[in-house]
């Protein structure tokens, strides 16, 4: 099915069941991809032009210096202006995939071709790309949407079971961002078919980026769980994943919202979320380890008494709210995550 989106939406997302090749481009193009995956592309006989590339990617190649062979590569060929790359990958890979894009003869148009749950519910669509620098995560990077972003389900049946646990936090973000508790429910049940919540997540995603693509405003909200969550996932040394942070960045903040005297999503919500979130309650970092990352992020800002952040609070019953706050209001809900999960 293709999403009914905005006309001037810059990308047209797809979803399928299958690997199907009508969606390639038409114009010349190659693949850069994910060596993980490139088996199930072969194996639903998807072409690969001359000149493609299927490379290791984790979160550790996520560097300026990865994708300088790809540039010099695609010099090499050469692709012309009107080529386009096909990132078939997890957000590592589309993220790293659509800056390279940029960069390319200043900007080769590019689709996006999601592998993992995480990538096809959130990295893949909205047009930011990028790689991380030594001082923090995603820190060089560029707006550069995809032309079409192709979601599908089967790629997903090689997903191992960690990666899809990690997708379905960011699942869960948004469900939480929209304040429905009983569509947060439907999400932590497995049996529940994923692809329902993965099409109403990315017209929602769809909606705040084209009223928002530079994240001045709305667009603000898809943040729920990254603030404590990216300086968690960082004093990690990147053991936690980037959903698992999310999961947890995200129950902080429902600690945080409550203390902010917003309403409070419902108790047994609340401790399912927990139980599910407890393995991971040995990667938590200490408070101390996790501030200084909290006042490099990009959304703290330096005021005349110390730094503050914007904070997205979510609430029951309505969609989450942004309010500016000290950098150090995470403390308590740090330290409420570490009693919640123990
Ligand atoms: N641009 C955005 O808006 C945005 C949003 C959210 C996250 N991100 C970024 O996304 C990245 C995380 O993405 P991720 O969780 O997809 O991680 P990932 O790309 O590292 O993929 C996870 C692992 O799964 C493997 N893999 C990928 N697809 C597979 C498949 N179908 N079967 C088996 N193995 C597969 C990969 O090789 C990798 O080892 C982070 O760097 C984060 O910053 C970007």
């Amino acid at each position: 099915m293709r999403l009914p989106l905005p006309d001037a939406f810059p990308t047209e997302v797809h979803v399928l069941d299958r690997l199907e090749p009508r969606l390639l481009p038409e114009a010349p193009w190659v693949v850069i991809g994910d060596a993980a995956v490139r088996q199930t592309w072969q194996d639903s006989a998807m072409p690969e032009p001359p000149g493609s590339l299927w490379v290791q990617v984790g979160e550790a190649h996520k560097h300026l210096e990865t994708l300088l062979p790809w540039l010099e590569h695609w010099a090499s060929i050469p692709l012309h202006r009107e080529a386009v790359i096909v990132a078939v990958g997890g957000g590592v890979l589309t993220d790293m995939a659509g800056l390279a894009a940029s960069l390319f003869l200043r900007g080769l148009a590019w689709q996006a071709w999601p592998t993992t749950l995480l990538a096809q519910v959130d990295a893949g669509l909205g047009g930011k790309t990028a790689v991380n620098l030594l001082a923090g995560k995603n820190l060089a990077g560029a707006f550069h949407p995809p032309q079409r972003m192709v979601v599908c389900t089967a790629f997903l049946a090689s997903l191992p079971s960690r990666q899809l646990e990690s997708g379905r936090w960011e699942l869960l973000k948004t469900a939480l961002m929209e304040g429905d508790a009983a569509w947060a429910e439907c999400i932590l049940d497995e049996a529940t078919p994923a692809e329902p919540s993965l099409v109403r997540a990315l017209a929602l995603k769809a909606g705040k980026v084209h009223r928002d693509l530079r994240e001045s405003g709305e667009r603000k909200l898809l943040n729920l769980g990254h603030t404590l969550g990216h300086a968690l996932e960082a004093a990690s040394e990147f053991r936690l994943l980037h959903g698992e942070a999310v999961g947890l960045g995200t129950l902080a903040a429902c600690f945080l919202a409550e203390s902010e005297g917003l309403p409070p999503f419902p108790e047994d919500l609340l401790q399912r979320i927990c139980l599910r979130l407890t393995p991971l309650a040995p990667e938590i970092a200490p408070w101390d380890r996790c501030l200084p990352w909290l006042l490099r992020d990009k959304k703290a800002v330096s005021t005349g008494t110390g730094a503050a952040v914007h904070c997205v609070l979510p609430r029951s019953g309505s969609p989450a709210e942004l309010r500016f706050l000290p950098t150090e209001a995470w403390g308590p809900a740090h330290a409420r995550l570490l009693t919640a999960l123990s």
